[in-house]
């Protein structure tokens, strides 16, 4: 394998996929490369390990929350409607597209990234302008979009951060979900017709739905399911620890992840998310995203600095300085916040363990 910031996940999780498939005997719709119950354990792991010629693959889980919407999704693409992710950011709506595109198609690449500036030729097709001058319109000429591929040869499409697009953008893809075809006017007969395998993964955050409300006449053609931030602590630090484990790898340090302080972030986190301490005392919340990507990125940026500048293991200061850039980078209200979190929560518990007591001290790099 070639050396990648970001390995996709068809990439990362090869040996997983492979041996799964070896294995699959259930049924699969027409052009998917697993059957919708491989899909399924290959997003939340399974106990059983799948052989590899001969040798045992650990399937592990990718996704923690709702093992029930994953099992909808995968049904959903297996209909006739797209499927509609939509959360606050940092849910993994996009992880969790790129594992199903991956698994069910065998690549996470076909994408299409919305944006206000995204046009109808992105999302159709577009021109080779030299041939068109030379040739006139011919399928040669035709640039064709991510949409396009997947329709061509019936593999799933990702259409990222869709609420971005304007709305005339989001409404061409309205015919193309309802009859599966594409016209293509400048050319003899020119219409697509979608293979089987074919189906639109579409993400959207929460936040931006304002932006650009979509139409009714789009959201009929989706099955919407809404991702939730995780409400677990414990599941909350094993993701912390997992992702910033590969991370750091990636990145070259050599350091182990603190589960300490990962349950340390995850509980701050947590609390101020959801607006109440584990005792029970109400919170002000932050206006910023306390996503657990943020918490991931925290931790990251954290372990990396003192590992740079002070060659040791992951130190609190470090942590309240990053802590700090993400919760309150909004605005000043949100320095108070945390501030009167530190006041509060962080110097009762200082009493009572010392994990707390070392975070407590590091109040004065908030101010
Ligand atoms: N429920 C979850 N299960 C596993 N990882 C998660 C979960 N929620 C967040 N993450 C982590 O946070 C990252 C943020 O993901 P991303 O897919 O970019 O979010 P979104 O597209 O919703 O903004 C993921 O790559 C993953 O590391
Ligand atoms: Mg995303």
């Amino acid at each position: 394998m070639q050396e990648t910031i970001k390995p996709p996940a068809e990439v990362l999780y090869e040996k997983q996929l492979k041996a799964l498939r070896e294995e699959d005997t259930g049924s699969r719709p027409p052009h998917w490369l697993l059957s919708p119950r491989s899909v399924r354990d290959f997003i939340i792991g399974r106990e059983q390990p799948a052989l590899l010629e001969g040798r045992e693959i650990a399937i592990t889980r990718k996704f923690y929350g709702n093992d029930v919407l994953i099992e909808r999704a995968i049904v959903t693409l297996a209909g006739n409607r797209g499927l509609m992710l939509v959360g606050e950011p940092g849910t993994a709506k996009t992880m969790l597209s790129e594992l199903l595109s991956a698994a069910i198609s065998g690549t996470s690449l076909n994408t299409v990234q919305g944006t206000a500036g995204t046009t109808e030729d992105m999302i159709k097709y577009s021109w080779n302008y030299a041939m068109l001058l030379d040739q006139g319109p011919s399928e040669a000429a035709l640039v064709p979009s991510p949409l396009y591929h997947g329709m061509k040869h019936g593999v799933l499409t990702r259409f990222e951060e869709i609420t971005r697009c304007p709305a005339e953008v989001q409404d061409s893809l309205i015919s193309i979900l309802s009859d599966k075809v594409m016209s293509i006017p400048e050319l003899e007969g020119g219409v697509l017709f979608a293979k089987p395998g074919f189906n639109i993964i579409a993400t959207a955050n929460i936040h931006d739905k304002g932006v650009n409300e979509m139409s009714g006449a789009l959201k009929r053609r989706f099955n919407f399911e809404t991702i939730r931030p995780i409400a677990n602590m414990t599941m909350e630090a094993e993701i912390i620890v997992s992702q910033s484990r590969t991370l750091l790898e990636h990145s070259g340090v050599e350091v182990e992840v603190d589960r300490g302080v990962v349950e340390l972030l995850a509980t701050t986190f947590m609390e101020l998310r959801q607006g109440i301490s584990r005792e029970g005392y109400k919170l002000e919340m932050p206006q910023a995203t306390l996503s657990t990507a943020e918490a991931v990125s925290v931790y990251v940026q954290s372990a990396m600095t003192s590992y740079y500048y002070e060659g040791g293991t992951i130190g609190l200061d470090r942590l309240v300085q990053n802590m700090l850039g993400t919760i309150a980078k909004e605005n000043e209200k949100d320095l108070g916040i945390l501030k009167s979190y530190f006041a509060k929560v962080v110097k009762a518990r200082a009493g009572e363990d010392e994990l707390w007591k070392a975070l407590y001290e590091e109040k004065r790099w908030i101010g």
